[in-house]
């Protein structure tokens, strides 16, 4: 049974999942992201599961990984730490992953948020790299994801400085997508999660796996991939069946197929 992790029964296809480790500011300790990783494999093989939410609570996303766990490592402890193959997992999600933010999302949070589709961020969410200011650096995937999302200067403040920026900020730097009200902010990322749920699956796996593919592959190499994915899909039932019931005026009856 999952400790830090709850998870909501399944409806209209959306899964949310909350971080639950409230006295810590849902710091990332290893058992929460193995956890983490179990849920999103199962949740990944399982065709009911069409789109999933990740969220912390009113006060924190996630401040990071658990720095009281790390202090007991040393560089060996470093080397032989099984938190990057639990990284790696959650990475390679297939589905689509949207986060809710509200409060703090620091270190590993910020660096979890990153590996989210989309991010439904709180007025009052705060995102950062504070890993400098603990005589280390950020370890899974900061620096290389937010020079990706907001361009280097801005990461390289963040990363050099320690200093976190505010939602605002995060939504002009286009870190997140959206800004809600705080209580509105779980709803919201419900919302399209729901509409994403309703969508074709496969083209929806493509999708995700084509816009990934931008982020490390050159425009050349990235439109190529994205024919290809775009030629496979040819041979779905359901692209037919999305572009019959356009024609016929009528919802499209997905299967997956
Ligand atoms: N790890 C472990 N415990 C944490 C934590 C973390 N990252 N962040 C907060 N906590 C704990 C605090 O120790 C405190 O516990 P106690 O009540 O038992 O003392 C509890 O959560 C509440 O925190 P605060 O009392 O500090 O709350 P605050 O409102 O005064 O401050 C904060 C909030 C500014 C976020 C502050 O908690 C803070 O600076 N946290 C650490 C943030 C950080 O450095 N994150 C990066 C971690 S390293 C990392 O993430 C590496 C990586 O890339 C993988």
């Amino acid at each position: 049974m999952p400790t830090f992790l709850l998870t909501e029964p399944l409806h209209n296809g959306v899964l949310i999942l909350r971080l639950n480790r409230p006295d810590a500011l849902n710091a990332l300790n290893t058992a929460l992201l193995e956890e983490l990783a179990d849920l999103l494999d199962d949740a990944g093989l399982n065709d009911d599961v069409r789109s999933v939410v990740i969220t912390g609570n009113e006060r924190a996303f996630a401040a990071g990984a658990d720095v009281r766990e790390m202090a007991g490592l040393d560089a060996v402890g470093v080397m032989q730490d099984p938190r990057p193959r639990y990284w790696a997992r959650i990475a390679a999600f297939p589905k689509p992953l949207i986060a809710a933010v509200n409060g703090y999302c620091l270190g590993g949070g910020c660096e979890l948020m990153m590996h989210a589709d989309i991010v439904v961020a709180s007025s009052d969410a705060q995102f950062g790299q504070p890993e400098i200011n603990l005589g280390i650096i950020p370890g899974a995937g900061g620096t290389q994801r937010l020079i990706r999302a907001v361009g280097k200067a801005l990461a390289s403040q963040m990363v050099m400085t320690g200093q976190p920026i505010d939602a605002e900020r995060a939504l002009q730097a286009g870190l997140v997508s959206e800004l809600t009200e705080p209580e509105l902010c779980l709803e919201r990322a419900i919302d399209i999660a729901r509409r994403i749920a309703r969508q074709a699956p496969l083209a929806m796996q493509q999708a995700k796996d084509v816009l990934n593919r931008a982020q490390e592959s050159h425009l050349a190499a990235g439109l190529a991939y994205e024919r290809k994915a775009f030629t496979l899909l040819a041979a779905t039932e359901d692209r037919n069946e999305g572009i019959r019931a356009f024609i016929e005026k009528r919802r499209p009856d997905y299967r997956g197929r």
